[in-house]
């Protein structure tokens, strides 16, 4: 991972909640959100919040009486969560690195990452983070995207940007988002910060969008995709979203378009 794979600013929230959240991340909200309700949690700690997708599956599935802390290392994802919420009493926002969170021990009943983990330069030291705040039989609950062959429109944008910089291809989304699919290398670094019963499920879910224009502008430019392209050349962004609109076009189709997304989820018990 590069230190910009973890930047979510300037520009990027704004795409990520207008096209990508809608493309990949609803879904999984939705069912992430179903998994923590039904285990009738007090007091929740959401890591890696986003723009907030799943706080407000939270909200709006949990009873009012639970408590919901939403966090996330990069302010403007935050800001950008909060405002989309509006108040409510609820739930408390702060930013906090996953690897240190500013939390008391056994604090939490259940502790809920969706597709954060990638993101983690220390996912040892941050599995041992949410075993410290999570109560004695609290659930952690996290997802990771599978690999990028099996998440369609992820793959086609990564070969059509690759194509505009071979010597020096950006691998964002190979290396971080669909990088970390195999659960059972994370397994050992669970087991050593205390987590036992874990298991994994494949969810499948379709990604879908008006035309090949939307999910080539979440990609493109609502990931951290946007900051390695930037940094070969910024004059470039427009291109590449064009280039991965019709590699997107060829596969598919210039109308409506519908491409497979795969992810896994993963239950701890503390
Ligand atoms: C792909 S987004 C997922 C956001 C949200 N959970 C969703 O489903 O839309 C990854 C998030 O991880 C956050 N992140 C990256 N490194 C982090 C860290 N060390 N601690 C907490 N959050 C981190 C980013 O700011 C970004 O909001």
């Amino acid at each position: 991972m590069t230190q910009t794979d973890k930047v979510f600013s300037g520009a990027i929230p704004e795409f990520y909640e207008r096209y990508l959240v809608p493309l990949i991340f609803h879904p999984y909200a939705l069912d992430l959100a179903a998994r923590v309700t039904s285990a009738k949690p007090k007091r929740v700690l959401e890591i890696a919040a986003g723009t907030g997708v799943v706080t407000r599956a939270l909200a709006s599935q949990l009873p009012v009486t639970t408590q919901i802390v939403a966090t996330d290392l990069n302010p403007p994802m935050l800001e950008h969560a909060k405002t989309l919420m509006g108040q409510n009493d609820r739930i408390e926002w702060k930013t906090a690195d996953a690897q240190s969170l500013p939390f008391e021990n056994e604090s939490f009943d259940a502790v809920v990452c969706q597709f954060g983990v990638m993101f983690f330069s220390d996912k040892a030291q941050a599995f041992k983070e949410a075993r410290r705040v999570l109560k004695s039989s609290g659930l952690y609950y996290f997802s990771v995207w599978d690999k990028i062959s099996n998440n369609e429109f992820a793959e086609l944008v990564t070969q059509a940007v690759e194509e505009m910089f071979p010597q020096d291809p950006p691998r964002f989304l190979a290396r971080t988002p669909h990088g970390h699919y195999d659960v059972g290398l994370l397994r050992p670094a669970l087991q050593a910060a205390g987590f036992t019963s874990i298991s994994a499920d494949a969810i499948d879910a379709r990604s879908r969008a008006p035309s090949p224009r939307e999910p080539a502008l979440a990609y493109v430019q609502g990931t951290p995709l946007r900051n390695e392209i930037e940094a070969r050349d910024p004059a470039r962004l427009e291109e590449a979203t064009i280039r991965a609109t019709e590699a997107i076009a060829g596969r598919f189709s210039t109308g409506p378009v519908d491409g497979q997304i795969r992810a896994y989820v993963v239950t701890a018990s503390a």
